[in-house]
């Protein structure tokens, strides 16, 4: 029997490989700080643990893993990465999570380590026209990210990549763009716009207003939880390493993808355009070179994936009105 081990498994995207790694029969060793928040983790074994604790990392590799998928980082949407309140956090928490997990991987001899990394690691100056952003993997020299947390994931990349170079391992480094789907963060700071989006239209009422930071001009691409999984999979189970682009090249502004949820909620609302934090003017994903090495690259519409989307997150809306005191 296969084994893996999910770093991160209680969030988003680790919650969701998880469940795929199951449904292929492996065996999975799931790590978070937390259980996951909506359900029941299929892993066979699910350790709560900090993983900025050499301690508590070690031991996670007693065995030789087929896979292991790093997915465990503090980071959130524009909300939490843009206001500068969190930086030093988001720096030290991350960082020393990977620094434990390349260091234990490497002397317990576990070579296939799967990176996270993320789109925001790509430099300001190629992403201020909205209609025209650079995202090319190459492009990413000279390095001036947006964020903090765009520089960490630099790092940590350059890290694993340092660790193949110089300890023959077989790390993969993935840039993940904005990735949304059910099982997400959807409220309480650190969703991101699909989620933030989906969850205003789901408590508005007919006839009234959503606020969209910005002037809603700002373009993004977004890739369904599923595509993410299966490009992940792709290049874990390749001989290419990256980095590498996963995401969707299917760009839209921000004010057009809120058109999009109310068209699928059949409500009638309108936009109102408020200041918030915004990061880059826009982005999107180039995936010339995940074609080139995998052959493969993400097809799914935007649309279909925002309807699965709305759906769940109008049930947790339901779901979160019903247990107020007064209901
Ligand atoms: P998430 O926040 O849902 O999951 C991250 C998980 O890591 C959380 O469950 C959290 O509890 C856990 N974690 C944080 N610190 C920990 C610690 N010290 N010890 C143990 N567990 C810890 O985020 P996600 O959306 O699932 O993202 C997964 C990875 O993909 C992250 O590395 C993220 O930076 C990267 N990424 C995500 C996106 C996206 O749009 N979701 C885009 C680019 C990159
Ligand atoms: N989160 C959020 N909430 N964003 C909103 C909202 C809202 O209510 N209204 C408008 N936006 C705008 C933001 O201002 C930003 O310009 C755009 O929607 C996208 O915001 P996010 O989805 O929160 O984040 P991002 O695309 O800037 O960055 C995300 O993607 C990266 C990878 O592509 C983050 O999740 C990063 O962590 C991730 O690495």
């Amino acid at each position: 029997m296969k084994t893996a081990l999910v770093l991160g498994a209680g969030g988003f995207i680790g919650g969701h490989m998880v469940n795929r790694l199951k449904s292929e029969g492996f065996w999975v060793r799931g790590v978070d700080l937390l259980y996951p928040a909506f359900g029941e983790t299929r892993a066979d074994e699910f350790v709560i643990g900090d993983l900025r604790e050499q301690h508590v990392t070690n031991p996670l590799f007693d065995r030789q893993f087929d896979e292991v998928y790093q997915f465990a980082a503090d980071m959130g949407g524009a909300g939490y990465l843009f206001t500068g309140e969190n930086d030093a956090d988001i720096m030290h928490n991350s960082a020393i999570i990977n620094l434990n997990i390349v260091k234990c991987a490497k002397d317990r001899g576990v070579n296939n380590v799967f990176y996270s990394s993320s789109a925001c690691v790509y430099p300001e100056r190629n992403q201020e026209d909205p209609n025209n952003p650079i995202c090319s993997e190459d492009s990413v020299y000279p390095a001036d990210p947006d964020s903090e947390y765009g520089w960490e994931k630099l790092f940590s990349e350059r890290m694993y990549s340092n660790f193949n170079r110089q300890h023959g391992m077989n790390c993969k480094v993935a840039r993940f763009h904005n990735i949304f789907g059910p099982f997400g963060a959807w409220r309480g700071g650190k969703e991101k716009a699909p989620a933030a989006i989906c969850r205003k239209v789901a408590e508005a009422n007919d006839g009234t207003n959503i606020e969209i930071w910005g002037d809603g001009l700002q373009t993004r691409s977004f890739l369904y939880v599923d595509e993410c999984i299966e490009g992940s999979i792709k290049l874990m189970r390749s001989d290419f390493s990256g980095p590498v682009n996963v995401g969707s090249k299917e760009m839209i502004s921000i004010n057009d993808l809120a058109k999009m949820v109310i068209e699928i909620s059949g409500k009638s609302l309108s936009l109102s355009n408020i200041t918030g934090p915004e990061g880059v003017r826009g982005r999107t994903s180039d995936n010339r070179l995940i074609f080139e090495k995998l052959n493969w690259q993400p097809g799914a519409s935007l649309r279909t994936g925002m309807e699965k989307t709305y759906e769940w997150i109008a049930r947790q809306v339901e779901a979160a009105t019903a247990e107020l005191p007064n209901n």
